[in-house]
């Protein structure tokens, strides 16, 4: 079986000789031949440089041994065509954050064919090179929750309360920033199917700090619009939320075919409860690896084995790798899977 059938039957829950690996955020600074091709670029300078974006996309590959490969570039990269100001430093931060209505009215939503034409073209350039090697191509984008965080709060936090504190007291405004946000999604993970994406990912990291009703409001109709409006298009969808325990019997409904989990779900629990009608990714708490080699490989069976009872399993991390996840360690969790099948 190769990698690229392999990963595709796991999402879609048939039968195959062992869980496929991969890790998010596996282009990044932990590695240094991505340090080197960032070298004196800037970030959002990279992302639009089609060049580089193959190199550092197509790197985890042939350095670590991962088994699909992620576009790289960012959640926000469609974001600024929307006439939003936006830099890096390092996180996402807006000059002049979303909190009046006005400002919501304003935001355009262009077509992703034109404002990120090079989004599309590394894509099918990606696809040209992993032709041969049967490695599947993985798109993905920010969900509507996760952008709108950064847009009203201004960069990153660790409570988001600008954000929470407009959910009560200008519900509407939100409302109409999430439907935008929305329809930008839809078209956009689209195209990235149209162009060659095999597979995508739905980002929505900040969407486990609202507590379960909340979550219930504002983001679990949004993820069940984005898999309805995805079902007819032959790509499985990933929905990814961290910190989302409390609220996986909620992802595990909306029409996703995978759900990625962090480490603070119990895998073996979450796939009895829900791994009939929906695979597994994850789990791995990325600071383990860390640990020694043999530690790896026994934490990576005993993931699998927790996984079993789901119709599908895709190894993972529970959330990026970080700028200083030793390569070694990534190394390892990748042959641990291969292992898996000896
Ligand atoms: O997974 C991959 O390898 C593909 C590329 C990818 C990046 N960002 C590249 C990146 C993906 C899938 C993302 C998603 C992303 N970006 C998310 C959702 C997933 C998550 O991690 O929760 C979020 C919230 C962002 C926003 C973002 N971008 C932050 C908060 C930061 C700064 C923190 C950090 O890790 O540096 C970024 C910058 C960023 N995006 C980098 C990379 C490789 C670091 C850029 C650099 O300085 O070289």
């Amino acid at each position: 079986m190769n990698p690229r059938e392999r990963f595709l039957r796991s999402c879609r829950g048939e039968s195959v000789d062992r869980p496929p690996v991969w890790l998010m955020r596996q282009a990044g600074r932990y590695l240094p031949e991505y340090r080197a091709v960032r070298q004196g670029v800037g970030f959002l300078e990279m992302c639009a440089d089609v060049e580089r974006a193959v190199e550092v996309s197509l790197q985890p590959v042939d350095l670590v041994g991962s088994e699909a490969v992620i576009l790289f570039q960012d959640i926000f990269t469609p974001i600024p065509a929307m006439g939003v100001d936006l830099d890096f430093a390092p996180g996402p931060v807006v000059a002049k954050p979303i909190r009046e209505a006005g400002q919501v009215e304003a935001l355009r939503v262009p077509d992703p064919r034109e404002s990120v034409p090079h989004v599309l073209e590394i894509l099918g350039r990606l696809r040209e090179a992993l032709a041969s090697r049967e490695v599947p191509l993985i798109g993905f984008a920010g969900a509507p929750f996760t952008l709108a965080a950064y847009l009203v709060e201004g960069h990153g936090s660790k409570s988001f309360s600008v954000l929470k504190a407009m959910l009560q007291k200008r519900p509407d405004d939100v409302e109409a920033l999430l439907e935008k946000l929305t329809v930008l999604t839809v078209d956009y993970l689209r195209a990235q199917v149209e162009a060659g994406a095999e597979a995508v990912q739905l980002f929505d990291t900040w969407a486990g700090l609202l507590d379960p009703e909340a979550y219930a409001r504002w983001v679990q109709p949004i993820h069940e619009r984005i898999a309805r409006a995805l079902a007819d298009l032959p790509a499985p969808l990933i929905l990814f939320v961290a910190n989302g325990a409390h609220v996986v019997d909620r992802m595990a409904v909306v029409g996703a075919d995978v759900i990625s989990l962090d480490w603070r779900v119990d895998l073996g629990a979450a796939a009895r409860a829900h791994g009939a009608s929906v695979s597994l990714q994850g789990n791995l708490d990325p600071c383990w690896l860390h640990a020694p080699r043999e530690r790896i490989f026994e934490m990576v069976r005993a993931m699998a084995e927790a996984a079993s009872a789901a119709r599908g399993h895709v190894l993972n991390l529970g959330h990026g790798c970080l700028p200083d996840t030793p390569v070694e360690g990534v190394r390892a969790f990748t042959d641990a899977a291969r292992a898996l099948g000896a």
